[in-house]
């Protein structure tokens, strides 16, 4: 079975991280969105809620799986037996930061873990999470970022109610 992870912050899951969600799901037998559990960073959504928020926005790919980790990533791949991670490149300014993460874990897994780079759609190169808490806490509009049940509780975290 081929197997592979994305992992992520995904705070919250953009359409530009579903559409990389999806196309992976359609390359890979199961693929296991990761969400980092990161204690130095104050996240807008508990990990237990992001993690929820993305059970909801993939519940039509009966091969994703959402599970959260902390610590290094190589340490959970080499538990779970996942040799391939996924990543989304939007343009040439992610790519730096990317190929560095990948060959450090390329290295602290000892060859076992190979990370592969998806382009995302076009149509949402811009699109990122921070943007996307920015814009909110503005109050404008993010619909065109992510799926009408998470706008709702993206805008619930700035205080903003129903819309
Ligand atoms: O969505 P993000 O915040 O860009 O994702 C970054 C992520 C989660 C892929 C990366 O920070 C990560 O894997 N962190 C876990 C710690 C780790 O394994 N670090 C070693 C590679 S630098």
């Amino acid at each position: 079975m081929k197997k592979a992870i994305y992992p992520g912050s995904f705070d919250p899951v953009t359409f530009g991280h579903l559409d990389i969600i999806r196309r992976s799901a359609s390359i890979f037998d199961e693929l296991t969105v990761g969400v980092l559990n990161n204690n130095l960073k104050t996240p807008l959504f508990s990990v237990e809620e992001r993690v929820k928020i993305l059970q909801e926005a993939t519940k039509d790919l009966p091969n994703v799986k959402i599970d959260s980790f902390s610590g290094l990533l190589v340490n959970y791949t080499k538990e779970k037996d996942i040799h391939v991670a996924v990543r989304g490149v939007r343009a040439i300014t992610d790519y730096d930061y990317e190929l560095q993460i990948a060959q450090t874990n390329h290295k602290l897994s000892g060859g076992e873990l190979d990370t592969i780079f998806l382009t995302p759609n076009l149509e949402y190169a811009y699109l990122s999470s921070s943007g996307v808490k920015e814009i909110a806490s503005f109050h404008g509009d993010i619909s065109m970022c992510v799926p009408e049940f998470i706008v709702k509780l993206v805008y619930e975290k700035y205080g903003f109610g129903e819309e």
